[in-house]
Order: structure tokens, then C-alpha cells, then sequence
């Protein structure tokens, strides 16, 4: 059974929708977020404006997902100021190298006024390519951070081989050029063990963002998650993403329906114990989305 982490044993208990996480590059970033992967365009511009009704101050996107357009017009039309707001997107993982992904940043900033001028969090989707593709990503996002288009950057489904490339190179590069990880994404739930990766982000203070938190609806019906649901009072969905929130990572629930939003986000008025939070760490490695942490460098 692997120990909790710093991140973890760490976390304040009085947590509220509204509780942020200090990045690395100075800005926060609010503890919960909404997931739009597979969220119908026509349909998301509806739904994040539900969930920044509900409290949701986050909306995870990705140029892949086609609907970042929809997203901010419900940023823009809600009565909250932009400033308010955190909207991540991420590179798609088919481009590669320096100058697509500069382009691809400056498509989303073109594309989304809304956005006024700059992105919270980038990210770059998936690992693949070359380590030459990996650091003309990198060093294109940092230029977009200079110029104020990016406020953090991160990565996505990077394994900790391609972590410690990207510190490696960092490590050589001025201060000025070098960039800052400031946030990781990965699948992580109770069956997901990644303490290589937790471990390596809570060294380099790199804040660890939680996909398929509610393992894609797959494990409802487990027996260990039903008897702490009822012990709580609470559905197995919110028992899975408090257990996230406690591990000390930035869960990013996805529905579409108006009442699961709701109870996504219904989460800050329990808590697990200690032992409950380990109980759920079942060091067990089974992801139900795809795991590009394994490609070679
Ligand atoms: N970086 C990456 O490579 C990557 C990969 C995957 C996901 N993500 C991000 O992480 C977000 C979440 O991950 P995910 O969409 O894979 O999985 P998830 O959030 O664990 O699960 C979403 C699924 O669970 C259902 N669901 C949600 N809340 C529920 C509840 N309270 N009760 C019952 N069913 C519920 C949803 O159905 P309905 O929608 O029908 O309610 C949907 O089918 C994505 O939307 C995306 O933003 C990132």
C-alpha cells in the first residue's frame, strides 16, 4: 500500500468550492474543475453556464475536445468577471514541434475573445514525438507566456521519464528561458496508482490535476466505495472525488446532466478519515482512459 503523499497528508481540511491552489507561476487555481471531454459542442455552452451557476470557477478543455468556442461564450455571457474564471486547454497531441505550437496557441487566443487575450493553463496533451518535438512545444508555450497569452503552463499524461527530460533541459536554459511547470494532469482514481509521478510532482512543487476522477461512472457498484457512501451519506461519485480532493489534487469531473454536475460539486461538507483516504489507494493500476505515460522517449 503506497504512503500518502506530502501533497496529501498536507492538505487543509477546510476545503470549499471555492478553495484555490497556489501555482508555482504566482497565479491560483481552483481545487475543483469541470471536465468537458466527449461534451457535445452544441450542448456545452449550456452546461458550463450550469456549472459556473452551481460555484464551478474551472473548465478543463483541449483543442482535441471542439468545443473550447462554446466554453468561453458561457465564460462571457455569465455575470462573473474573466478574472474570476480559470479555462485550461491543451495542445493537440498530433502537434509537434516549436512553431505548430505556437500557431495553435495564437489559433485559441484568435478564436476566443472571449478569453481576453490570454489562456489560465496550457497544457501539452500527450507526450508523443521526439524529445526535440517535446522541447519545441515547451519552449513555443514559454515565448506565449512572455507575451502574456499563457498565465501557467503544464503537461499531460507526461510519464516521469519525460518529466525529468523536460527538468534536464530546463536545468540548462536561463532563468529567463527555462519556463516553469506549474501543473500536471493525469488519470488518477482509486485504481489508478501513479505514486512515481505524485511523488515526483510533490518534490518539484508541481500541483497535480486529477482526470477521470469518477472513473468514468465504471466502479459505482464497488462494495468499497457503496459502504463508505452510505456511511457518509453521500453517492460513490462524491466519496471518489472528496478522496481526490484529499489526496491533494485538482479533481475535473465531466457530465452533462444538470443534477450529477450539482452532485459532483456537493463535496465540501464531509470528509474522509486518514484510514478511509488509504483504504481507497488500492496501488492497483487499471486506467480506463488511454495512458500515453508509457511511451518511450
Ligand atoms: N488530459 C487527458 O488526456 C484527459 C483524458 C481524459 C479526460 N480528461 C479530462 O478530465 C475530465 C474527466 O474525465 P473523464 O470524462 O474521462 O471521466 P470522469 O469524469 O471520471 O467520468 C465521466 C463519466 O461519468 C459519468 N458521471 C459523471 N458524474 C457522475 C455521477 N455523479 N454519477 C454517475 N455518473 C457520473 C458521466 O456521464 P454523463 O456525462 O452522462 O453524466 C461520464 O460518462 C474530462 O472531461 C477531461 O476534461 C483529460
Amino acid at each position: 500500500m503506497p504512503n500518502l503523499t506530502d501533497a496529501a497528508t498536507a492538505m487543509p481540511q477546510s476545503l470549499t468550492i471555492t478553495s484555490t491552489v497556489r501555482l508555482l507561476s504566482g497565479h491560483s487555481m481552483p481545487r475543483l474543475g469541470l471536465g468537458v471531454y466527449q461534451t457535445p459542442a452544441n450542448t456545452c455552452q449550456s452546461i458550463v453556464a450550469f456549472a459556473l451557476r452551481t460555484g464551478y470557477r474551472h473548465i478543463d478543455s483541449a483543442t482535441a475536445y471542439r468545443n473550447e468556442r462554446p466554453c468561453t461564450l458561457a465564460i462571457s455571457a455569465s455575470s462573473l468577471s474573466r478574472s474570476e474564471l480559470f479555462f485550461t486547454t491543451k495542445l493537440p497531441p498530433r502537434t509537434r514541434g516549436y512553431a505548430s505550437t505556437a500557431a495553435s496557441i495564437d489559433g485559441v487566443i484568435a478564436e476566443n475573445a472571449e478569453l481576453e487575450g490570454y489562456i489560465d493553463l496550457y497544457l501539452i496533451h500527450a507526450p508523443y514525438g521526439t524529445p526535440e518535438d517535446r522541447i519545441g512545444q515547451w519552449r513555443a508555450m514559454v515565448e506565449a507566456q512572455k507575451e502574456g497569452k499563457i498565465r501557467s503552463l503544464g503537461v499531460s499524461n507526461y510519464g516521469v521519464q519525460h518529466l525529468d527530460e523536460l527538468k534536464a533541459w530546463r536545468e540548462k536554459q536561463s532563468e529567463q528561458d527555462r519556463g516553469v511547470l506549474s501543473v500536471g494532469q493525469w488519470e488518477l482514481h482509486p485504481w489508478l496508482d501513479r505514486t512515481d509521478i505524485v511523488d515526483w510532482c510533490a518534490r518539484e512543487g508541481v500541483a497535480v490535476q486529477a482526470y477521470s476522477p469518477v472513473v468514468r461512472a465504471t466502479r459505482m457498484d464497488d462494495p468499497l466505495l457503496m459502504g463508505l457512501a452510505e456511511k457518509h451519506g453521500k453517492t460513490s461519485a462524491q466519496v471518489l472525488i472528496r478522496w481526490s480532493l484529499q489526496m491533494g489534487w485538482t479533481p475535473l469531473p465531466k457530465s452533462v446532466h444538470e443534477e450529477r454536475i450539482r452532485e459532483n460539486a456537493d463535496v465540501f461538507d464531509f470528509e474522509l478519515t486518514d484510514e478511509e483516504v488509504k483504504t481507497l489507494q488500492t496501488g492497483k493500476y487499471e486506467p480506463v482512459a488511454w495512458d500515453p505515460t508509457k511511451e518511450p522517449i
